[in-house]
């Protein structure tokens, strides 16, 4: 079978990035999480007190930021390191959540990240989930899956995977931070998440992984 170019975008915490594992797992095909990236520049941003209404100061710090994608050792899985630093558990942290939207919608960060994931991409046989995969990154991807899930669903998904690290976080914070995601990534100026015209949409409200992985995994075999 062909090696084709899967682009995965949806809503915040619609498990896009579980699908790509599953996926990535099953086909032996390369996962990059776009999210991860704008999460390592937000991070990046914090640390260093930038003031990104500043368009020479977000300049100067892009400048000054290397993101690469390794495979953990023992696991597998790939992780993304900030100058050479292991940021991959940080950025999950909703210190970042709660102002990453922000900066992915500053154009200079995004013409950065987009040349980085079309060069990652430049093969196929790549998974890459976010919000402007199918329609900027890879306009051209064989297969464009659309996530989505209750919000009720999401909010409870997101929560227990933070409870796990943060027993202080409360329900109310990330149904928040989650709306407040969609409501900036659904309306920026530069690329909003928007399905694209020929995506599939995948909703997994009532779906076990093992379903949602069959679904894809039918959508691939389509286009293999
Ligand atoms: O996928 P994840 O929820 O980790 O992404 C974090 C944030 O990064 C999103 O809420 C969005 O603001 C931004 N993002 C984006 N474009 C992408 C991927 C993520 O703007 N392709």
């Amino acid at each position: 079978s062909k090696k084709i170019t899967i682009a995965i975008d949806g809503w915040s915490s619609c498990g896009k990035s579980t699908l790509a594992k599953q996926l990535s797992k099953e086909l032996g095909y390369i996962y990059i999480d776009s999210g991860a990236m704008y999460r390592a520049i937000t991070l990046y941003f914090l640390r260093n007190h930038i003031d990104w209404t500043n368009e020479p100061e977000v300049d100067e710090a892009l400048s000054n930021i290397t993101l690469e994608f390794r495979s953990n050792n023992k696991t597998g899985d790939s992780e993304i390191y900030l100058n050479e630093e292991n940021v991959e558990y940080v950025i999950r942290d909703l210190v970042v959540a709660e102002k990453v939207s922000e900066v992915a919608a500053i154009k200079a960060v995004r013409s950065f990240a987009v040349a980085q994931q079309q060069k990652m991409g430049a093969e196929k046989g790549i998974i890459m989930d976010g919000r402007d995969i199918g329609t900027t990154v890879f306009p051209n991807a064989e297969l464009k899956i659309f996530m989505t899930a209750d919000n009720a669903i999401r909010v409870e998904r997101r929560f227990k995977e933070l409870y796990e690290k943060n027993p202080n976080i409360t329900i109310e914070e990330v149904k928040a931070n989650l709306e407040m995601r969609d409501y900036i990534d659904s309306h920026r100026e530069v690329s909003p998440l928007q399905k694209a015209s020929d995506a599939v949409v995948i909703d997994n409200s009532d779906l076990t992984q093992t379903q949602q992985l069959q679904i894809a995994l039918k959508y691939v075999r389509m286009k293999q």
